[in-house]
């Protein structure tokens, strides 16, 4: 054995460690605060070597989750668009959150944020800006930078996107997209084309998202530039047979519903998806199959379900968009941190790009047998509207056949009027005309229809990243001893560690460096993330592996090289594979190595079945 390790009692939940995990994410290679340089920048963080690996590995884990199995399309839309989209998605107008500014210091504060923080409110911004105002009076509540006094402090809008121009000048403004949705609704028109028009359809996208916080917190919590993962499910309001809920029906997970989180001593029902859906708690079918989806990919990518629930927002809570909404929440150092949104957002988003653009965001429903119905339709004499409106003329055509669909009966009391004589009247730029009807073309036409148009239903699981990496490294964050040392390692799941398998020699002398390297060159060539390191005693190589979660250790020795001095040091030409969680070892033959560490990284064998 190269090393025999003793280890007791590893620590996990609960505790405040923001500073030590902080601390290890800088100092292996997770993330930190970018441009430290320049003095750094709050709300921006750059991802080092491990933290980006497990990023990748997490955001693979959704792709495979909720895009490849539940056989949904990806795309990729680019992160900065045109004003017009963000006046139609609502965005420009009501993306604004409450700013506070210290008469004092000067520092702006997320007004809510104050509230929440110094008060036994929760959930602050849904109260609207006059109640938050009351508050800070009421309480006297003060800057947290320099402990002013805020009380009768202008509560204003601040909206969060990102401002910029497309081009130079100033004439074409454009907004960093503050969320990733939005690049998937204006591209609908074409999307429903790739989907045949066949609903329900799913769109997915993974991508970073801008949000200019007023008070950036907590590392990677709350920052100003994050990734989203992001699925918008469209869906036949009336025709839509629904998710296979069976799938998920069993899973087990703490809801949180508007009744419990009113009641005094309301806690969240530790109950099946199954069953929250049947009882009325989750009343959107689709909305209940993803809180069962993703409960199952949080607890596979390491959040501990003792520390997750879903909580369903307060009606004042609620974003414009969104009929039902839950979040998924994760808790970290004694707060409850939002994971994932998961919204019903009715055709809100449709319709407001249907009405602002001039594409077509409607999808054609078939009936089961064509319908006969009355059309109404004009035929205006131009020769008569030309000379009586001049250059208003075609728009009051147009008028004319808008008021002919939207109210027929108009023509038809003008018809009655005057034998025949009546007038209609139509408004064109704020102007109104009347129109002699025997001059409209007016007629009621019977036709066959097959079909209507009509605007798709979204459902959207919203998933922070960035937020589920550092829920992800606090849960899985281990204090033990091993040999009367203490450790530190991070329990990450094999699926989304940064590396898989660390490759030791023992000594990097009589030929076991180089074998030690065929061997970390043989399992890469394998797809295996593989790290190789050779310095410092082996006890220091594995406690480095342990820190940033590296599930499996191997060491090459005078066994492997058939070299070992007696039978204890192994047979020839097998190696140690450690695991990290028990530090645990055993010996196997070189040749099976590769399968034993992908079937160990896959889930197919237990360590201690090895
Ligand atoms: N398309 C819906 C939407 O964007 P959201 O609740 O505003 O909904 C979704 O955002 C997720 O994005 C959140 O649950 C959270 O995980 C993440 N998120 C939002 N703002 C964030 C920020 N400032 N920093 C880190 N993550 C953030």
């Amino acid at each position: 054995m190269s090393e025999g390790e003793q280890r007791s009692g590893a620590d996990g939940a609960g505790d405040d460690r923001s500073g030590d995990l902080t601390e290890l994410a800088k100092r292996r290679g997770f993330f930190l605060q970018s441009a430290g340089a320049y003095g750094g920048v709050s709300g921006f963080y750059t991802f080092g070597p491990n933290g980006a690996a497990l990023k990748d590995n997490v955001e693979d884990s959704w792709r495979d989750r909720f895009t490849v199995r539940e056989g949904n399309m990806e795309i990729d839309a680019p992160t900065v668009m045109p004003e017009p989209v963000f006046e139609a998605s609502g965005h420009l107008d009501g993306f604004d959150d409450m700013l506070v500014e210290c008469p004092e210091c000067g520092e702006s504060h997320r007004a809510d944020h104050v509230v929440e923080d110094n008060t036994d409110y929760e959930e602050a911004e849904g109260l609207g800006p006059e109640r938050v105002g009351e508050i800070i009076a009421e309480y006297e509540l003060v800057c947290p930078t320099c402990g002013t006094g805020l009380a009768g402090q202008a509560i204003e809008d601040f909206n969060l996107m990102f401002e910029t121009t497309i081009g130079p000048g100033s004439s074409s403004p454009g907004y960093l997209r503050p969320e990733t949705a939005q690049g998937i609704f204006v591209e609908f028109p074409q999307l429903k084309e790739y989907a045949r028009n066949q609903l329900p359809f799913g769109v997915t996208q993974i991508g970073r998202a801008y949000r200019n916080e007023i008070s950036p917190r907590k590392s990677l919590l709350r920052v100003r530039e994050f990734t989203q993962a992001e699925l918008e499910l469209f869906v036949d309001p009336e025709r839509d047979e629904g998710p296979d809920l069976e799938s998920v029906e069993d899973v087990v997970a703490p809801f949180y519903g508007i009744d419990q989180q009113e009641a005094d001593d309301g806690d969240p029902l530790e109950i099946t998806v199954g069953e929250a859906h049947e009882r009325g708690l989750v009343a959107d079918p689709w909305i209940a199959y993803y809180l069962g989806v993703a409960a199952e990919w949080y607890d596979s990518i390491g959040v501990d379900m003792d520390r997750f629930r879903f909580r369903q927002h307060l009606s004042g809570e609620r974003a414009h968009y969104a009929a039902d909404c839950w979040d998924a929440e994760g808790e970290v150092d004694g707060d409850w941190i939002e994971l994932a949104g998961f919204a019903y957002r009715s055709d809100y988003d449709l319709s407001k790009h249907d009405e602002y653009s001039d594409d077509d965001f409607t999808v054609f429903r078939q009936y089961d047998e064509p319908v006969t119905v009355e059309r109404p339709t004009v035929d205006p004499d131009m020769s008569y509207l030309g000379p009586e409106f001049g250059g208003a003329a075609g728009d009051v055509a147009d008028a004319l056949a808008d008021l002919a669909e939207s109210d027929p009966d108009a023509f038809r009391e003008a018809e009655a009027d005057a034998d025949g004589e009546g007038t209609v009247t139509v408004e064109v730029d704020g102007e109104r005309h009347d129109v002699p009807v025997s001059q409209t073309g007016f007629a009621v036409e019977e036709v066959t229809e097959s079909g209507e148009h009509f605007l798709p239903h979204v459902v959207e699981p919203s998933l922070g990243i960035d937020r589920a990496l550092y829920t992800v490294l606090d849960h899985c964050y281990r204090e033990d001893e091993v040999d009367g040392e203490e450790r530190t390692f991070l329990e990450l799941p094999a699926e989304v560690a940064p590396t898989t398998v660390g490759v030791f020699p023992l000594m990097d002398r009589d030929g076991l460096g180089e074998r030690a390297r065929e061997v970390a060159a043989d399992l890469r060539e394998r797809g295996l993330s593989v790290t190789y390191d050779d310095s410092g005693a082996i006890g220091r190589r594995y406690r480095r592996q342990d820190e940033v979660g590296t599930p499996f250790c191997v060491t090459v020795d005078y066994a492997t090289i058939g070299e070992a001095r007696d039978d204890d040091e192994g047979e020839p030409g097998t190696v140690t594979v450690r695991e990290r969680d028990t530090t645990a070892q055993r010996r196997i033959p070189i040749e099976d190595l590769a399968d034993t560490l992908e079937a160990l990284r896959d889930g197919d064998l237990t360590f201690a079945d090895l």
